[in-house]
């Protein structure tokens, strides 16, 4: 695809991978809307990255399909749609699982990317829809106390392959992207001992972006950490 003048949502596109992909985006000339829960947070980001900002929470569909309007009102189309909204929270063994924090995760991290992709296949007649999953999604053996995040994400992986097998006519690719440890505020809540050597959200995005601009981009795009 080429992104020069194409219109781009990314939702959980205030912070980190999601962020870096709204300025890759907007350096190859697309116009971009980013959206994300926390109106302080997705104004000040689009404000300094020249993006059009949108509040929306991922677990509201009707607010999605808002977005949707808004940015098809302000651009004319949506080219590419990415679901980057996501939360990670660890579990302590001996507590009786807190079920609202992990509904949250979940309702954010499935759900969300869920109700995203639906609204972007209505609203969509060519482009792509990306879902941002994860290596823990692939193997979950390494994801030691964090067991919710990667049943969330391996949930996600079994929506997304089955609506890409639903949508194979269609002109709207679905693809995938699954990252590695990357540095950003997803870790805030439990940072893990190997974060200094986590990649940058800019090398990830890289890869996101080389691979958006193939004539047939890679479905299943996995994105390791070069240093192990
Ligand atoms: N960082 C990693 O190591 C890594 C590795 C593999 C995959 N991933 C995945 O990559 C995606 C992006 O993660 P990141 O590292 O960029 O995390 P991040 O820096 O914490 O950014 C997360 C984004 O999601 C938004 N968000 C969270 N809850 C939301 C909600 N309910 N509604 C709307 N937006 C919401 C946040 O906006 P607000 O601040 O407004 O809530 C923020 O823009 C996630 O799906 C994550 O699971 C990350």
């Amino acid at each position: 695809m080429n992104l020069t003048n194409k219109t781009a949502v990314i939702v959980g596109g205030s912070q980190g991978i999601g962020r870096a992909l709204a300025e890759g985006l907007l350096h190859e000339g697309a116009n971009v809307v980013v959206a994300s829960r926390t109106q302080e947070t997705v104004e000040k980001t689009a404000q300094e990255i020249g993006a059009t900002p949108f509040v929306v929470d991922v677990r509201d569909e009707q607010g999605l399909r808002d977005l949707a309007s808004f940015t098809i009102d302000k651009f004319g189309a949506i080219d590419l749609w990415v679901n980057s909204a996501g939360l990670f929270k660890k579990f302590p063994k001996g507590d009786l699982l807190d079920m609202d924090r992990a509904h949250e995760m979940f309702d954010v991290n499935f759900f969300g990317a869920v109700l995203g992709s639906r609204t972007a296949l209505l609203n969509m007649e060519d482009g792509a829809v990306v879902n941002i999953l994860s290596s823990a999604a692939l193997d979950a053996r390494r994801s030691v106390g964090a067991k919710l995040y990667a049943a969330s994400k391996w949930a996600l992986r079994g929506y997304v392959d089955a609506l890409r097998s639903e949508n194979e006519d269609s002109s709207v690719q679905i693809l995938s992207v699954y990252p590695g440890g990357t540095k950003s505020h997803l870790h805030d809540e439990a940072l893990p001992a190997e974060f200094p050597n986590f990649m940058e959200p800019e090398y990830v995005v890289g890869k996101i972006i080389a691979n958006l601009q193939l004539e047939q981009p890679e479905q299943d795009l996995i994105i390791k950490r070069p240093n192990i």
